[in-house]
């Protein structure tokens, strides 16, 4: 579980910016102290994800997707430690921002934000889903607690969001105990707990990777149709691109604990910028392309994470860097000229000054 710094160290204010965010991520920083040396599994992350959208958030295995949410959750597994960073998280649009950083994991706030206000579908179904309990009373139990003290309009409820997610039978599922399901029904089940409660704030932690195309498209379309009716926001992650491209309004991508990149999907799949971003496009397969055409690969592999990278992460693998320069110094955020919500982090674009503290 999380370590995060007392109170009186985090910050109250919060940033100033006149969109409506449902969350804003600044600098969140994550380690893990393990024996064989120290992970720094988040670097400085930031982002946004306005009300009523969805960010999309990509990236190779270990670049710190899951932990980006686990952290908004306050659920970041041990050793892990969130050592710098405020979440501000707003409720309604008239909502003052609430750094949720700056409570405690245990406190009443922490539990009644997790569930209520936001909800998470893990990566992983079987450590969410207790295997002592049937689904149904799983499920009721964050209705029961809040939505409705009525039980039996929370199992019509449970029944109802089950229906919702594709299950055949609901009202059989409701008393199945998790290992009676197979692993996509069991997906589903999590997906209908994270949505029963409709949160405000959906963390989607690849959520139909267990599934079949057909199911993938129906929870799609699911997570859609509740975006629209209560204007539900979403953190989508995932390594399907083409479902970002379906399902996202703004991307951000992610390498080795930092956001690389962020802009609308149509400037991530029209005008990418970071060499990165760009191979990661070039290494999907796209309609129209020869059948013999080879897909183009990124060179070289994801660096140890318990190894530190001088300069730019990215640099020992792409074929823009720049000796000298890219593998001294780590370059900053910078606005892409023209498009204000476009950023990236590179030394190609011009703008771009550097940090001259190590990674
Ligand atoms: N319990 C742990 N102990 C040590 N390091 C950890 C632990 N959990 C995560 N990490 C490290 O944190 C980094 C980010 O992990 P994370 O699970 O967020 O990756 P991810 O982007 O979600 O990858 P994937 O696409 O494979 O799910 C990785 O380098 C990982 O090795
Ligand atoms: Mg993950």
């Amino acid at each position: 579980m999380a370590d995060v710094a007392p109170v009186a160290q985090r910050s109250t204010t919060p940033p100033t910016d006149d969109r409506d965010y449902v969350i804003r991520v600044e600098d969140l920083q994550v380690r893990f102290h393990t024996q064989i040396g120290e992970v720094r599994a988040l670097n400085g992350v930031s982002f946004g994800i306005p009300r009523g959208k969805v960010l999309g958030v990509v990236g190779e295995s270990g670049c710190g997707k899951s932990i980006t949410g686990l952290s908004i959750m306050q659920l970041v597994p041990h050793p892990g430690r969130i050592v710098a960073g405020e979440v501000w998280f707003r409720e309604k649009k008239d909502d003052q921002p609430k750094n949720l950083l700056s409570y405690d994991r245990h406190s009443n706030e922490m539990h009644q934000i997790r569930g209520k206000n936001i909800s998470m579908i893990f990566q992983e179904p079987m450590t969410s889903l207790n295997p002592c309990y049937t689904v149904g009373n799983q499920i009721m139990e964050a209705i029961l607690l809040h939505q409705t003290p009525r039980a039996e309009e929370a199992r019509a409820h449970t029944i109802e969001i089950l229906r919702k997610v594709g299950m055949p039978n609901p009202e059989r599922i409701f008393g199945s105990y998790p290992h009676q399901l197979s692993g996509g029904m069991r997906q589903r089940a999590m997906i209908a707990m994270a949505l029963s409660c409709t949160p405000v704030l959906l963390i989607a932690d690849e959520p139909t990777t267990a599934l079949d195309v057909t199911t993938e498209a129906q929870i799609l379309d699911l997570m859609r149709d509740l975006q629209a009716e209560i204007g539900m926001s979403i953190m989508f992650v995932t390594h399907n691109l083409g479902v970002v491209a379906q399902t996202c309004d703004d991307v951000v991508v992610m390498y080795l604990g930092r956001v690389v990149e962020r802009a609308s999907v149509d400037e991530i799949f029209y005008e990418p910028k970071h060499p990165y971003t760009v191979a990661l496009l070039r290494s999907i397969p796209h309609l129209g392309s020869r059948r013999k055409e080879h897909l183009e690969v990124i060179q070289g592999t994801i660096p140890d994470p318990y190894a530190t990278v001088s300069g730019c992460p990215f640099h020992p693998r792409c074929p823009s860097a720049v000796a000298g320069l890219c593998d001294r110094l780590a370059p900053v955020e910078t606005a892409i000229e023209g498009s204000p919500r476009h950023t990236v982090r590179c030394h190609l674009y011009p703008g771009s000054t550097v940090e001259t503290v190590a990674n």
